[in-house]
């Protein structure tokens, strides 16, 4: 169980970010905030909303309960559904801000939550962390596993996100469908969020056509080595996986099912969208180094955010209240700008 005084929060500025991002999508309605600790998320991005929230903490539920008097909260182990005995509201956002493994509750609330037509969930999952650290994790079905060997480890941490969480997702909500994702890794944590709605567009097995879709156990039929290498050819260059599969004519799907049962293959995507991450990286650095304010910018606010995202939300004037110079930045040596940057490369 938490203690009181166990950190809440890495890096809260970016979990605000994602769920302010996702929640322009959300529908009006309430919140269901399983894990709610001291309510700081709530406070910043749920302030006007309906709230259900509980956590296994009672010293968190007395601090959440003087700052939401008006919400219902209570202690209670969110692995299951803490509001049996009430009939709540149709809940438009579920935000589970669990410290490791958020898909126990999360099950509980599908089973037996009223759910908007359009839903946002927001996940935080530690479970990455774990399967480098020890091997020993949950894995989305709720099963504890131990992986020993070290490329199945390294295959399930580097595609973690696309071969494991994101299909078992898909899957999952059916008979919902995905509209919008995103996800970010931190300290090998993954935060994710989405918006899924009901009764969609192919929200019935049909195309659109209305014709059934046709599916393969693995994709693989259609998806033999050129179009495999073609594949990772494209997301090299930048092009997105929808994309990619569209040019190729494959289902947007089947390079993921393929890599599901081919781990070579799910890292191999993987690294084809770093190295085309890293050709923009690149890019900024230089365009950075060479003077461009913007680019410093995005590069300072993404590389050493404890030092620059403050200064951008709170500096609106330079010294003596005159206009800000921004020349400094742009002044900067490649060295300095390294330095600031930590010097660390992306994995
Ligand atoms: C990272 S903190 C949550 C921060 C919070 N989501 C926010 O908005 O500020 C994790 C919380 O989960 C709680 N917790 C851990 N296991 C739990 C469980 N099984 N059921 C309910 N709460 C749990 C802890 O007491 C802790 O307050």
């Amino acid at each position: 169980m938490a203690t009181a005084d166990q950190k809440q929060h890495v890096d809260l500025h970016r979990k605000l970010m994602l769920r302010r991002a996702l929640l322009e999508q959300a529908a009006e309605g309430a919140v269901y905030l399983p894990f709610c600790g001291d309510g700081d998320i709530a406070a910043e991005v749920y302030p006007d909303r309906d709230l259900f929230a509980a956590d296994i903490d009672p010293q968190r539920i007395a601090t959440v309960s003087a700052r939401f008097p008006k919400s219902t909260i209570r202690a209670a182990d969110c692995d299951s559904w803490p509001f049996q005995d009430l009939t709540l509201p149709p809940l438009a956002v579920a935000d589970f801000g669990a410290y490791s493994y958020p898909y126990h509750a999360f099950r509980a609330f599908w089973e037996h939550a009223p759910k908007a037509r359009r839903l946002v969930l927001f996940f935080t999952d530690g479970q990455r962390q774990a399967i480098k650290r020890t091997g020993h994790f949950t894995d989305l079905a709720g099963k504890k596993q131990h992986l020993t060997d070290l490329s199945e480890k390294r295959a399930r941490f580097n595609a973690y996100w696309s071969v494991w969480v994101k299909p078992w997702f898909e899957e999952a909500i059916k008979p919902y469908r995905v509209v919008a994702l995103q996800h970010y890794l931190r300290k090998d944590m993954l935060y994710w969020g989405a918006v899924i709605e009901r009764n969609g567009r192919n929200g019935n097995g049909r195309g659109a056509n209305g014709a059934r879709t046709k599916r393969t156990a693995t994709g693989e039929g259609r998806f033999g080595p050129a179009k495999r290498k073609a594949f990772l050819e494209a997301l090299r260059n930048g092009i997105g996986r929808g994309e990619a599969a569209r040019s190729l004519g494959i289902g947007r799907n089947t390079p993921i099912r393929y890599g599901g049962r081919h781990a070579d293959f799910a890292v191999a995507i993987e690294e084809a969208e770093m190295a085309a991450n890293e050709k923009v990286e690149n890019a900024l650095f230089q365009a950075a180094v060479s003077g461009n304010v913007t680019a410093c910018q995005v590069w300072l606010y993404n590389r050493v955010p404890e030092r620059w995202q403050d200064k951008r939300q709170f500096q609106h004037t330079g010294a003596g209240g005159g206009p800000i110079d921004y020349r400094n930045l742009g002044q900067l040596s490649d060295d300095e700008l390294k330095r600031l940057a930590g010097g660390d490369q992306p994995r």
